[in-house]
């Protein structure tokens, strides 16, 4: 089963200056259960194929369909619900909630949901332990470094179990070490829990990590290689 389908979808940006044609043709589909990265240079497009993927933003040409649910017939509630309930987000900012701590932030998924406070917080720091993060639960992002940042978006983006992670970035700010713990953790989820999960990437560690490769250039795709 495809989890993700792109039919010769394109975005333009139409910014103040003049129109910014980001994607153009890209027509691809990820089965369920897949490890997969998308890579390529700076401006090529990889975050802007991340935020379509998973309904952040809608595509300007073609069809998407994500989760079995075509992007075009979704209202914004229906896309919030979904992605709420099905996808998991890994910000490249990381877009964390600077007047919440981490356990807050990583609350917030299973809160949206109505999941019981106490419940809520025991799950949240649980998988905060998993990141290595346990003993800076009560910290806010300001009190954090950048990679301890991103393992409090890591943690919220797995903490509701979804179906589909889109992460961007994910390890930029990491060292080796932790950065091959957080590749591990997402990896036996794959495996485990059959999770499938799309990152958009630089990390030459991450990229020889995954079973596919999808290569953005100028807004396309150049390669699409597995193995
Ligand atoms: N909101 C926006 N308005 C106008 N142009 C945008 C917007 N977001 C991205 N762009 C442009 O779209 C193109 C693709 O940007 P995108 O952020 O998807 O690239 P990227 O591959 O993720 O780059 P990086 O590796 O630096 O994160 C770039 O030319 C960028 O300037
Ligand atoms: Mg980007």
């Amino acid at each position: 089963m495809n989890l993700v389908e792109l039919r010769s979808v394109g975005k333009t940006y139409n910014s103040r200056m003049e129109p910014v044609r980001a994607l153009h043709d890209i027509t691809m589909d990820v089965a369920d259960g897949e490890f997969v990265a998308i890579w390529g240079p700076s401006g090529s497009g990889k975050s802007t194929l991340c935020n379509l993927i998973g309904l952040l933003d809608v595509p300007s040409d073609g069809r998407l369909s994500c989760v079995g649910r075509m992007a075009a017939e979704l209202s914004d509630d229906q896309r919030s619900e979904l992605r709420n309930e099905r996808i998991g987000f890994v910000f490249q900012q990381f877009n964390l909630i600077p007047v919440l701590s981490a356990v807050e932030n990583v609350m917030l998924p299973l809160q949206i949901r109505g999941v019981p406070y106490a419940q809520c917080r025991e799950r949240a720091a649980a998988h905060l332990d998993r990141v290595g993060l346990g003993s800076h639960l009560d910290r806010r992002p300001d009190q954090l470094s950048g990679g301890q940042k991103q393992r409090v978006a890591v943690a919220r983006a797995l903490v509701g179990d979804p179906q589909l992670v889109l992460a961007d970035e994910p390890t930029a700010n990491l060292d080796t070490h932790t950065a091959y713990a957080i590749i591990d953790l997402m990896r036996a989820l794959n495996q485990e829990q059959q999770t499938t999960f799309v990152f958009c990437t630089h990390d030459q560690r991450l990229l020889d990590s995954v079973e596919r490769r999808i290569q953005l250039v100028d807004g396309t795709i150049a390669e699409d290689t597995r193995g």
